[in-house]
């Protein structure tokens, strides 16, 4: 007897209908791209708020991948505020990072494509760039100037065959073209002593292969600040660390923000690093905002099943437990989400009408929005995440 054919089962024919429309599709929107490119009236526009960095509205970013389109970031909406952390979190493969790739427009082209809405990033002269249209000449001055990224990696983002004194000129040289080179060296001194490290002159003709874990994330921190941005997008900047260098490390990072006035785009999946650090705190699941709100508002009151189900499984100290909570099954597959919300089949709360459409954003308090329908009574709609219809590209 034939065997029952597997939903994620893909036939030659149907693969090569994936391929060719991807390719139709990612040609497309690359000519788009580069026409908008072309006109600054479409990469150039106004900030909601003035006090926002960045505000992330409707955004769609999809991978037009082999086996369907994936649609990594779908209908994202937050803001950055000025001189504040802000903190990512959710599951791994939740598209935090898919999120902040958009942002610094290094996502893998052209399978990768921001297809809908907009990034606004602060000129602050009362303009803002729409980083979904910016062309890369522009995109060029912003990154590691304006906008810098901490990788999680710190032995994989140095260059091996490099000295670590090197590497920070570089950025230095690159943003500031003008500046002498003895110039250049006291200014990546000068980081080395204000990311910790005791023996600067030495460091600045080590290899990145010579010091430890902490000290190379230590050299990230320095490069991403060289330029003191008004952005710094953190990624798992201590994942790879271990716990007592861990707290070292965000204590620098907060520091070093207060310092330099810049704002703190904190991406991890460990709420304990939030809350030691967040002013705001955004749960992302399964590629959209589940709740947003102050650091306060989601720890203290937490409304999404999915927040409260990830207070349940954090092990508190002090207090002894035989098993940790687990939220029960799993991410829905990426490439066919359901058409109700994602999370109602893990959900413990259910009600009667998380069956019917993806719930919209509600705001319950000023600060606090959360995406689930029991609150649909008693807060403000704001609206429904906006998906984008690929066959309608
Ligand atoms: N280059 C890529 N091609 C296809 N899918 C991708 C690619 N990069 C990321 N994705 C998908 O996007 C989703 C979000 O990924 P990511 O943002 O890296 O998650 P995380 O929240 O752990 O940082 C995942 O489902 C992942 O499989
Ligand atoms: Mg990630």
């Amino acid at each position: 007897m034939a065997e029952k054919k597997k939903s994620s089962y893909i036939s030659g024919k149907e693969s090569r209908k994936i391929t060719k429309f991807n390719r139709r599709i990612t040609k497309k929107l690359e000519k788009e791209r580069a026409d908008a490119n072309k006109d600054p009236a479409l990469y150039t526009t106004k900030m909601r708020d003035e006090n926002n960095v960045v505000e992330f509205d409707n955004v769609c970013t999809y991978f037009f991948s082999d086996v369907g389109v994936v649609k990594a970031v779908d209908g994202v909406n937050f803001d950055i505020p000025k001189h504040t952390t802000v903190g990512v979190v959710g599951e791994s493969g939740c598209g935090k990072s898919v999120t902040s790739l958009s942002l610094m427009q290094l996502l893998q082209r052209p399978t990768g494509q921001t297809v809908g809405g907009q990034i606004r990033f602060n000129k602050g002269d009362g303009t803002a760039y729409n980083i979904v249209n910016t062309p890369n000449a522009i995109m060029e001055t912003l990154r590691g100037n304006k906008i810098s990224m901490i990788f999680q990696e710190p032995m994989t983002a140095l260059n091996p065959v490099f000295r670590i004194g090197q590497q920070i000129n570089e950025v230095i040289e690159l943003h500031y073209p003008e500046m002498s080179e003895e110039d250049v060296k006291a200014r990546t001194l000068e980081m080395l002593e204000l990311v910790g490290i005791a023996n600067k002159e030495g460091v600045y003709s080590m290899y990145p292969h010579e010091l430890s874990g902490g000290m190379r994330q230590r050299i990230c921190i320095a490069i991403a600040l060289a330029c003191s941005p008004t952005l710094i997008i953190a990624d798992e900047p201590t994942t790879a660390l271990d716990v007592t260098i861990q707290a070292q490390i965000l204590d620098l990072l907060q520091n070093l923000k207060d310092k330099l006035n810049s704002s703190i785009m904190l991406i991890t999946h460990d709420l304990g690093v939030v809350a030691g650090m967040a002013d705001y705190v955004v749960v992302m699941y399964a590629g959209r905002v589940v709740e947003k709100g102050t650091a306060d508002d989601i720890f203290h009151h937490p409304m999404h099943p999915y927040t409260i189900g990830l207070m349940k499984s954090k092990p508190v100290v002090g207090q002894k437990v035989d098993m940790l909570y687990n939220i029960p099954g799993s991410v829905p597959n990426p490439v066919s989400m359901p058409d109700y919300c994602y999370f109602r089949d893990r959900c413990e709360m259910t009600c009667g009408r998380c069956r019917g459409s993806y719930p919209p954003e509600i705001r319950v308090s000023d600060t606090h929005v959360v995406s689930c329908y029991r609150y649909y009574d008693e807060g403000t709609v704001l609206g429904y995440p906006k998906s984008v219809n690929v066959e309608e590209l």
